[in-house]
């Protein structure tokens, strides 16, 4: 039997122990091994909850027990943390998490210290929920060039967006919705304002380049300025909106970003809905391949830190490769990345027209029925800084989608 400790008994830690417990048998069958919950490291006390007696709340206990092979770490935030894995990792403890924050922060240090002390540090929970797509960068497209990766990476935000566009309903409502299911982050702002998402996109283009993607260069916009309107203009287009994590690698250079964009409904990430994510790559062989199930919640989080677990205990004693180094990989500045751009503007294509057509080049004009007093054009691909400059000579801009 292996012994293994959560830290953190939130959402996604109750949900490690409830898929340990629930699948049990198939679990220790894959293992090789059964895996038991010794401890559960919390700062609450749960009573009345069987948990209860294996709550410890001083971290010393779980660092010191020989028996503890392997932590899931579903606390969140970089500290405690950070501080807490690095000391399991140099005792030779694993550690699975499902901690993007972390893994986006210090990922590159932790998979190193894991590979000095012959454990491993596992985080396929971190991106895109139960979907496994690290594994399958890591694995199963090694033989591949990836110059694409597309993401629906948010499941609060895409089901924010799903629902106003189905039901026209008030962002505010769905957020709570949102919340209540258990999709969102305790600070909403990490979802709406796209920062959960370029955490996400950080660590895909830091597999893809084998090197650290620091987040914090990703040029990140959230959903909040979405208004029901834009769905009326998408669907002119064909389009759907949504949240997108984009790692791209063209002839003008190495870009990533995030921000609402038209997805042509045609497109496979285009059917992503609700809580779901998806991932479409685009490879040299393969073409184009999507990744697609519950990106949040529980269970389906819970249960792509278990998978991890079940690796760990399967290569005791070992470590599994980083899947990437603590070299900084610079990206383009996002200024020279190329992309059309849908504009909404305040009064009269006939008034405006010409004056567009000047500055952003040929474009084409979007009319809905309910909006009288407005318009919208769809540019042909330009870089942003183009854009940003052509758009300074316009006060009647209401807003600006990307396509
Ligand atoms: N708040 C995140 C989301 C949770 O909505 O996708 C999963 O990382």
């Amino acid at each position: 039997m292996v012994q293994v400790a959560v830290f953190g008994y939130g959402t996604v830690g109750s949900g490690v122990v409830e898929v340990l417990e629930t699948n049990q048998e198939e679990i220790g069958r894959r293992a090789g091994d059964g895996i038991r919950v010794k401890y559960v490291l919390d700062i609450r006390d749960f009573q009345g909850d069987p948990i209860q007696e294996r709550i410890v709340h001083d971290v010393d206990v779980i660092l010191a027990d020989p028996e503890i092979k392997v932590i899931c770490e579903t606390m969140g935030g970089i500290e405690p943390a950070y501080t807490f894995t690095k000391k399991a990792l140099m005792s030779g403890k694993s550690v699975c998490t499902s901690n993007k924050e972390l893994v986006a922060a210090h990922g590159a240090e932790l998979m190193r210290i894991a590979g000095e002390h012959q454990c491993s540090y596992l985080f396929e929970a971190s991106v895109g929920g139960g979907i496994p797509i690290i594994r399958t960068m890591n694995d199963a497209l090694t033989a591949e060039k990836i110059d694409r990766i597309e993401g629906i990476l948010n499941g609060t935000t895409n089901y924010i967006l799903t629902k106003m566009e189905r039901d026209g309903a008030a962002f505010d409502i769905i957020l709570k919705e949102a919340q209540e299911l258990g999709y969102a982050e305790r600070n909403p702002a990490a979802d709406v304002e796209g920062h959960d998402a370029c955490r996400k996109i950080a660590i895909l283009s830091s597999i893809l380049y084998g090197h650290n993607v620091d987040y914090k260069q990703i040029y990140t916009e959230g959903i909040t300025k979405i208004m029901p309107r834009d769905f009326a203009y998408a669907k002119a287009l064909d389009c759907k909106i949504k949240l997108i994590g984009l790692s791209v690698i063209t002839k003008e250079g190495e870009f990533a970003m995030v921000s609402p964009r038209l997805v042509p409904s045609y497109s496979p990430i285009a059917s992503v809905n609700d809580v779901f994510n998806g991932i479409q790559i685009h490879s040299n062989m393969l073409d184009t391949s999507l990744y697609y199930g519950r990106g949040a919640g529980k269970l389906p989080t819970a249960s792509a830190v278990v998978g991890d677990v079940v690796e760990c205990v399967k290569k005791l004693g070992t470590s599994i490769p980083a899947a990437w180094d603590e070299t900084e990989k610079k990206l383009t500045e996002i200024g020279a990345f190329r992309q059309r751009y849908l504009v909404r503007m305040k009064g009269k294509p006939e008034a405006l027209m010409q004056k567009m057509e000047d500055a952003f080049g040929k474009v084409q004009a979007v009319q809905i029925p309910e909006a009288a007093d407005e318009f919208a054009v769809l540019t042909e691909e330009m870089s942003e800084r183009e854009y940003q400059d052509a758009a300074e000579e316009f006060t009647e801009i209401i807003s600006m989608i990307r396509s």
